[in-house]
């Protein structure tokens, strides 16, 4: 089989260039980069190239590892990588790559623009004059919640549950807004290596958090971490967060908590059905929905494109993965 790569979408161009330069014959099984590659196709491609460069929306389970015994590796490109069985692929001895650090900075401005917009009712506002409500300003117009410190110096705190490179990145932003901020994970030692923050236990974190923004990934053990018990635990009149993923959340218990009023508005990226989304998150004023953005920038889509190829030229090579799960 010659070296040829299976790109299951339309990357941007940066990384098919990549490839090109390399002299790797390319098919791409999506032409349209909105769009999903159903899953028979997906294990056609892969029957047909021994490279396979796959996205977050692709499942890439055994079934699919296994139907090209050929298969010399999966260049993912996302950072995330649990739409991959890595068990199997470990099991057949394929290499698998991400895009491990690139996207770290872009997704922590995204969680601070939800926040912000969820506390200061930015899209509310926002339809309010497009829908030609405004009449005048008014002292008591769409008032939010502050996330900076009060005017008597109170400060705003942010619980931060999962601290790897994105949660740290959050904590360093909102320390520059003035917040405390507190953080939980289950290497505690981690926490130090941003001055400032402190350490705390899950039910402490949520008791205490005016906002709690998540940042684990998607793994048996963070499915529905945040469930109908512990949405209740959290402070009343408190914010959620989520850029991680959408199972770490119990979408209908937040959708309680929320109608219940004790959380006050929910700022979302990630849903746990993607693209479906919970009726009852719909058409609600408390709540800011995003369609997945986190590392949508130019330049961060660009370098994502470009390590994915990067891993996907070494493994048509047989050379060690540049950028290996991380
Ligand atoms: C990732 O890389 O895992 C993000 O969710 C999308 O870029």
């Amino acid at each position: 089989m010659s070296a040829s790569v299976f790109v299951t979408r339309a990357i941007p161009e940066a990384g098919f260039a990549v490839l090109r330069a390399a002299g790797l014959t390319l098919e791409v099984g999506q032409e349209d980069p909105d769009l999903p590659l159903d899953d028979a196709a997906l294990v056609a491609g892969v029957r047909r190239h021994p490279v396979l460069l796959c996205q977050l929306t692709d499942r890439v389970g055994r079934d699919v590892l296994a139907a090209n015994p050929a298969l010399l590796g999966v260049a993912q490109m996302a950072v995330g990588f649990d739409n991959i069985d890595i068990e199997a692929a470990r099991a057949l001895g394929i290499p698998v790559g991400t895009t491990p650090g690139v996207l770290t900075e872009a997704t922590a401005d995204l969680t601070l623009a939800l926040l912000l917009a969820v506390a200061r009712r930015v899209v509310e506002g926002h339809r309010y004059v497009e829908r030609g409500n405004w009449k005048a300003w008014g002292p008591q117009l769409l008032l939010g919640s502050g996330v900076g410190p009060a005017p008597d110096g109170a400060k705003k705190t942010l619980g931060i549950v999962g601290f790897g490179r994105i949660g740290a990145a959050v904590a360093r932003r909102a320390l520059g807004f003035g917040m405390r901020v507190v953080a939980w994970t289950r290497t505690p030692a981690r926490v130090a290596s941003v001055p400032g923050v402190e350490h705390a236990d899950l039910d402490a974190l949520l008791r205490t958090s005016d906002f709690v923004s998540l940042h684990v990934p998607r793994n048996e053990e963070t499915h529905r971490l945040i469930d109908a018990a512990r949405l209740a635990s959290m402070k009343p009149g408190a914010y959620l967060i989520n850029t991680a993923r959408g199972t770490v959340v119990d979408e209908s218990a937040l959708v309680e908590a929320l109608a219940a009023g004790h959380l006050r508005g929910a700022g979302l990226d990630v849903f746990e059905a993607e693209p479906e989304v919970h009726p009852g998150l719909l058409g609600n004023d408390r709540v800011v929905l995003l369609p997945h953005l986190g590392s949508a920038t130019r330049e961060v889509r660009d370098r994502m494109a470009v390590m994915a190829a990067e891993n996907a030229v070494a493994f048509a090579r047989g050379e060690p993965c540049p950028h290996p799960l991380g």
